[in-house]
């Protein structure tokens, strides 16, 4: 399944080398920095809509039908996630979409792609609205934005421009109800990712995937949030991979390829990958960039994908896509179960 929000930074073309390392099965997932949670969404597979996922809402909006849920755990790796976002209007929209999909959708086609609705909608004050309000005005301003990037000032007011798109899809209301499903045992919590990270336990699987270090000073795109993420954010983000190492959480970082990643994570086993790039307002600096993906098991080394460092022993891992087989890598040792919560 695709993402439901436009993401800079999303994963959507690194996703093959992703699920290569994903071990199969895992406690919860975990996304601290869930942003458009491409991964999360392509884990938990192309979820068909059961006919009850269409009926309007229950009251009180929480209550999901049990047939549903048991159908997305038997489709994915793991039994129960929990994204994080720093991202309050983001982390809304999800949970107004996972609690009550009917109403967002309702709400959502009401709006039209014009450009003087657009900057009405922008001026709006996010915490003044209800959650339904607030969760359709951000996935109209983020369908319709320009580059469909979500972007703050420094006060946290979205301030990106009308976009350019022809005719966007302001509602697509059937990837909302699979979306819908995907999230139905997910908790979500706004906040910084330790909030996030500090709930693994062993056996969890936790991808974390922040604003990068930046390749040069002007390259970097940090304000997702208002406050940027800084060099001490990069600092305390690798002492947590080293504490989720020390617990036994199987958790994979990516960064950009720079010679600061490879010292901050320098003791960690990472893999080279190569990752096209989109997110430029003037179109130059597009292009391939190479990316680190650093993961808590293997040998410390930074390794081409394929033989050594590769996922845990006694493991299984998916291939290339959730849909594909799975294959059994380093069977030295027979599978475990791990255990669920
Ligand atoms: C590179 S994006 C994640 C993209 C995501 N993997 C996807 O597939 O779209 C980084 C995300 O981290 C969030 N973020 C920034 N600082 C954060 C922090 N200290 N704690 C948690 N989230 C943070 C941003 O709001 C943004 O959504």
């Amino acid at each position: 399944m695709k993402p439901v929000v436009k993401w800079a930074g999303g994963k959507s073309k690194l996703l093959g080398e992703l699920l290569a390392r994903v071990p199969d099965p895992v406690g919860t997932y975990i996304e601290p920095f869930a942003g458009g949670a491409a991964l999360f969404f392509a884990l938990a597979g192309d979820c068909e809509l059961p006919e009850v996922a269409q009926l309007p809402a229950v009251s009180g909006a929480k209550k999901r039908p049990s047939r549903a849920k048991k159908r997305i755990a038997s489709n994915s790796p793991f039994a129960h996630s929990l994204l994080c976002d720093r991202n309050e209007d983001l982390i809304t929209f999800y949970t107004v979409l996972r609690d009550d999909p009917e109403g967002l959708i309702r709400a959502l086609s009401r709006f039209k792609h014009d450009e003087e609705l657009y900057y009405k909608v922008r001026a709006q004050e996010p915490e003044r609205l209800k959650p339904v309000a607030r969760a359709a005005r951000f996935s109209f301003l983020n369908r319709t934005c320009f580059n469909g990037l979500w972007r703050v000032n420094k006060k946290g007011l979205f301030n990106v421009p009308f976009g350019r798109y022809k005719n966007p899809k302001i509602c697509d209301a059937d990837a909302l109800r699979r979306a819908s499903l995907a999230l139905a045992q997910t908790e979500l919590t706004v906040g910084d990712f330790q909030t996030a990270t500090h709930k693994a336990r062993p056996g969890d699987f936790v991808y974390l995937d922040p604003p990068y270090v930046p390749l040069s000073k002007s390259a970097a795109f940090t304000a997702y949030a208002s406050g940027g993420f800084t060099r001490v954010d990069q600092d305390r983000l690798r002492d947590e991979l080293v504490r989720l190492r020390a617990r036994g959480v199987y958790a994979m970082l990516s960064n950009a390829d720079t010679p600061e990643t490879r010292e901050l994570y320098g003791d960690f086993c990472a893999f080279e990958v190569r990752a096209p790039r989109a997110i430029n307002a003037r179109g130059s600096g597009r292009g391939d960039a190479n990316e680190l993906l650093v993961v808590t098991w293997g040998e410390p080394g930074v390794h081409r994908y394929g033989v050594e460092g590769g996922p845990p022993s006694s493991v299984r891992v998916r291939e290339e896509a959730p849909a594909a087989p799975i294959q059994t890598l380093n069977v030295a040792e027979p599978a475990k179960k791990r255990s669920r919560r």
